[in-house]
């Protein structure tokens, strides 16, 4: 089975409106993808006939609700190959699943003077929460350089893994440069010193397989909404060993096995982690998006989305004065670009009012802006319901951005 775009965008009600007396043609793809119906229906169903809260009830409605809700992650484990259930937490997002264990890892495993390891084309929410923790505990962040075609530096790598190293945190796919991170060969060696990795997955899944046993990644976080999902739910995959090992992140309901005012036992994984009542529904729509993307086949998503970005890629080149922003061997999905000297914010400007929409700005990665010392990119990023079609519409469109300007 190939890709058939033009059939698979009839899943997408939003794909068939206008925006701005134009057909919508959908570029940042990377920020959120659109929602298929079947993901909409799962959450009309679940709050017509099924909404309950989950793990309490001795009702009928409870039960069932658990149920759906614990089928949902048996669906996601599958999906990412893990090796248990209870290693898939359910958070709000990569932004949360990062910050847990920013916050619950650090907590028990880092000391004043340890180091923690990130790289130079991490998103915020990849800095950030490390940089709190460091902050916290004394402990330093440490950075993988990268070169200028937005690689990651691996001598420099090896170099910066010592004996103080806690934990190395890095993307699977950057937002803003579209670089694949050689994942097995860093995780190779961080687990050649004993140093677990927690790998920032939100860019990768919608356009790869991931199996976080094959990759023996410790942690891998994603989001839904990243993925024809819900917003406001993602995943924390974690190695069992670790999360039992972790104390919690949040208190409250659920994540409780005993409360006392002297003092509170924790509930097993994964209910550790999953303090309160649950995002149900969302849960179930992600687990929806799942079954979608499973349908289509990881392998068939790949090949439609790489044949589309070498394809723009490719029509772009052709354009004057485009600079490309992340020109790595392996890349997916994203095109990251300057125009002449417009700024990307104009550029912007005018393909939407062309009807596309792109980003523009930062990308929530102000530290590679900085790197190539640009004040932003234009970013196409790339999904399956995407056509050629769509990418001559862009190309015509930033001629005009080309006339205007010129
Ligand atoms: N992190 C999202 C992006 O890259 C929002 O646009």
């Amino acid at each position: 089975m190939t890709i058939q775009a033009d059939s698979i965008r009839k899943a997408f009600p939003i794909l068939s409106r206008t925006v701005n007396k134009r057909p919508l043609v959908y570029f940042d793809n990377a920020a959120t993808t659109q929602k298929p119906q079947v993901v909409m229906d799962r959450l009309m169903h679940y709050y017509s006939y099924e909404n309950s809260n989950i793990h309490r009830g001795a009702h009928f409605l409870s039960q069932q609700a658990t149920e759906a809700y614990e089928s949902a992650r048996a669906t996601i484990r599958a999906f990412i190959h893990a090796r248990h259930n209870h290693e898939v937490i359910f958070t709000r997002g990569t932004t949360e699943a990062i910050n847990l264990v920013a916050y619950s890892y650090t907590k028990k495993f880092v000391k004043p003077g340890d180091e923690v390891l990130i790289s130079a084309m991490e998103h915020h929410s990849n800095i950030v929460p490390w940089q709190i923790a460091c902050q916290e505990l004394n402990a330093r962040l440490k950075v993988i350089p990268m070169n200028e075609r937005g690689e990651l530096d691996m001598e420099a790598y090896a170099k910066l893994l010592t004996g103080k190293t806690r934990i190395v945190a890095l993307t699977h796919v950057s937002n803003a440069l579209g670089t694949v991170n050689p994942l097995k060969e860093i995780i190779r060696q961080a687990h050649n010193m004993d140093i677990p990795v927690l790998i920032d997955g939100a860019q990768a899944i919608p356009h790869m397989a991931v199996d976080v046993q094959d990759l023996d990644c410790d942690f891998y976080c994603f989001s839904g909404h990243k993925m024809y999902g819900p917003m406001g739910v993602g995943v924390l995959y974690g190695k069992e060993e670790w999360l039992n090992q972790m104390p919690p992140y949040q208190g409250g309901g659920e994540m409780i096995r005993e409360v006392t005012f002297s003092g509170t036992t924790y509930n097993e994984l994964p209910f550790k982690f999953e303090a309160g009542t649950p995002n149900v529904a969302d849960v179930l729509g992600m687990e929806s998006a799942v079954k979608f993307i499973s349908h289509l086949g990881h392998e068939h998503i790949a090949a439609h989305e790489n044949a589309l970005l070498e394809y723009a890629l490719s029509q772009m080149e052709q354009l004057d004065q485009i600079r490309f922003i992340g020109t790595a061997s392996q890349r997916t999905s994203v095109i990251s670009f300057l125009f002449k000297d417009i700024h990307p914010y104009d550029t912007g400007t005018i393909l939407d009012k062309l009807g596309v929409a792109v980003r523009t700005g930062h990308h929530c990665a102000q530290p590679i802006m900085d790197f190539f010392e640009i004040p932003g990119t234009v970013r196409v990023s790339l999904a399956i319901y995407n056509t050629k079609k769509e990418v001559d519409i862009l190309i015509e469109a930033l001629k005009k951005v080309r006339e205007m300007f010129g």
